[in-house]
């Protein structure tokens, strides 16, 4: 294992895209961000400068940052935020992980435009668990706003109407041809015949949930989240916000005589608009490596398009979702957590919460658009929380009584409750260290039915069960899979419909967790696990390091 620096500055760039030129907060002066690359046991000492106004913090989604919780980096939750000219070196060691992964902001709605690829790279010497792919290539699913992306958001929050949505989806900073005046800057895969490529899918898009598809070739699922899967084929890949997928891509034997569109495009089922726009880039395919002028041969071709399915296909999305199954053999065995030792059953989804006095909201009735977790709308403290943990200073920053279980009861996916507005406040559930965690997410419908991306920061957790309609806590976990879940960090809580995950609280910290649609978090959708530590040394946090930003 080595130690692997990068340094990160945060700064203004002028970019265009679809034929307007907007300044944008960037790592390097990139869109999509740098790359990182590790391997597996590397450490990671990253320096990020702030150059730009606001207030900025990196999160690196998905690695587990054993004992490193000061590294993990969302605003408030495990750090100040790193203010204009400050800096802050990110320190953690890839532990037990290999995969395709991604860092964005964690603070606002700057993950617009600052997020990049994570590739974990297995141990020197050690192979895939499928064939050597002839070449790597990430594929970045972003979402392009015209507008300046900090107001809008700073705005519907002052309303409590729902902010903007996006005008473009990209592949790899690109909107792509089907786009107006996009065409010339289109994503290009150049693929020879035969050979066999690792995709590596990542949804860095705020708002929306997307399928993908290339036209005319399957696509071999083998990761998921940084975690191999018992590979399938598809033609078409559901990816929600905060989801990395690899996929390999077998090029065709013989070169045809088309290219192909890649494209990708919402699954949205909830009462909001959005947008129902596409994103593509071309597949191309090297038709004689040799010569020089293959790419004016290659002009004249035909474009073919993929099929996608329709944005609010719930049932192709449960169909390819449930497809996702760890490995479970001797090399990778499947890590459930047999015993349970704590159960806990939250209600996700939309509510309300009153205007104050003498404002008019956006909201239904004049109120403002909330979210919420068993009912709490959670609240950014003015400090980090980990720091008030550790220091034991948590008076008058959070308090321990996150609910259990929902303070109501009604049927969460029929009518709406007579009283949809939701409860603010800062509260946490604080778990002693290696409890085993099952949690059941129900999504409440009190607005509509929708579908939430649920993201856990510090752990992988395993995906025992999902349904539709009430979760039955008699009927619904006997039918548990203990045997192969898939291991993940991000899981869509179904449109309607409930989903299970077991996890062992064996990291100690504060451990956010929140929905994966930005608009939601912004919205209170979102809470904190404080696992303790244990007695021994090894089991503890260590102190935080000497430039941990400031609040
Ligand atoms: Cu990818 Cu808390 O986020």
């Amino acid at each position: 294992s080595i130690t692997r620096h990068y340094k990160f500055d945060i700064k203004m760039q002028n970019v265009t895209r679809m034929c307007r030129t907007k300044s944008i907060v960037t790592v390097n002066g990139q869109i999509p961000g740098p790359r990182i690359i590790a391997r597996e046991g590397d450490r990671l000492l990253i320096k990020v400068v702030n150059h730009v106004q606001y207030n900025v913090t990196l999160h690196w989604h998905g690695i587990r940052q054993l004992r490193s919780g000061w590294a993990d980096g969302p605003a408030y939750v495990t750090q100040c935020p790193i203010q204009t000219g400050q800096s802050y070196i990110y320190n953690f060691t890839v532990t037990g992980q290999r995969g395709t992964l991604f860092w964005h902001a964690h603070i606002s709605w700057l993950r617009a435009t600052l997020h990049g690829p994570i590739v974990i790279l297995p141990k020197k010497g050690v192979s895939y668990p499928f064939p050597q792919p002839h070449k790597e290539v990430p594929i970045i699913f972003g979402e392009w706003w015209k507008a300046d992306t900090e107001k809008i958001i700073s705005q519907a929050l002052q309303t409590g109407g729902a902010p903007n949505i996006s005008d473009a989806y990209t592949i790899n900073g690109h909107p792509g041809l089907l786009y107006n005046c996009s065409a010339k800057d289109t994503f290009k895969l150049k693929v020879k015949p035969g050979k066999t490529y690792l995709l590596r899918l990542i949804n860095a898009a705020l708002n929306d949930e997307l399928f993908f598809s290339i036209a005319n070739h399957s696509l071999t699922v083998v990761e998921a989240d940084a975690v191999y899967v018992k590979p399938f084929k598809t033609h078409i890949v559901l990816i929600t916000p905060g989801q990395t997928t690899n996929v390999l891509l077998m090029a065709k034997a013989k070169a045809p005589n088309s290219t192909f569109l890649m494209a990708a495009r919402p699954y949205a089922t909830g009462p909001a608009s959005f947008d129902n726009t596409t994103t593509a880039g071309i597949l191309e395919y090297d038709h004689n490596p040799s010569a020089t002028n293959s790419k004016s041969k290659n002009k004249k071709l035909p474009l073919l398009k993929p099929s996608l399915p329709v944005f609010n296909d719930t049932t192709f999305a449960t169909k390819f979702v449930k497809k996702i199954r760890s490995l479970a053999n001797a090399r990778f065995p499947a890590k459930v957590p047999k015993k349970v030792d704590r159960r806990f059953f939250f209600t996700i989804g939309l509510g309300l919460l009153p205007c104050s006095q003498n404002k008019t909201c956006q909201g239904p009735n004049n109120t403002m658009l909330a979210a919420s977790v068993n009912n709490v709308s959670f609240v950014q403290p003015n400090i980090a929380l980990l720091q008030s943990h550790f220091l034991n200073r948590s008076k008058g920053v959070y308090t321990t009584d996150f609910p259990t279980n929902p303070p109501f009861k009604f049927n969460y996916t029929g009518t709406p409750p007579s009283n949809i507005m939701t409860a603010k406040g800062t509260k946490v559930v604080v778990l002693p260290f290696n409890t085993s965690v099952e949690l059941v997410m129900q999504d409440t419908s009190i607005i509509g039915a929708e579908s939430h991306p649920l993201h856990l920061h510090g752990f992988n957790f395993v995906v025992v069960g999902q349904g539709f309609g009430n979760f039955d806590p008699k009927k619904d976990p006997v039918k548990f899979n203990l045997v192969d879940p898939a291991e993940r960090n991000t899981v869509g809580v179904p449109s309607g419909g409930w989903v299970a995950i077991r996890f062992l609280a064996d990291n100690p910290g504060v451990w956010f967790m929140h929905c994966h649609l930005e608009v939601h978090t912004s919205w209170g959708l979102k809470m904190a696990w404080v696992v303790n530590d244990g007695k021994r040394p090894s089991q503890k946090l260590p102190p935080p390091p000497s430039d941990l930003p400031k609040c």
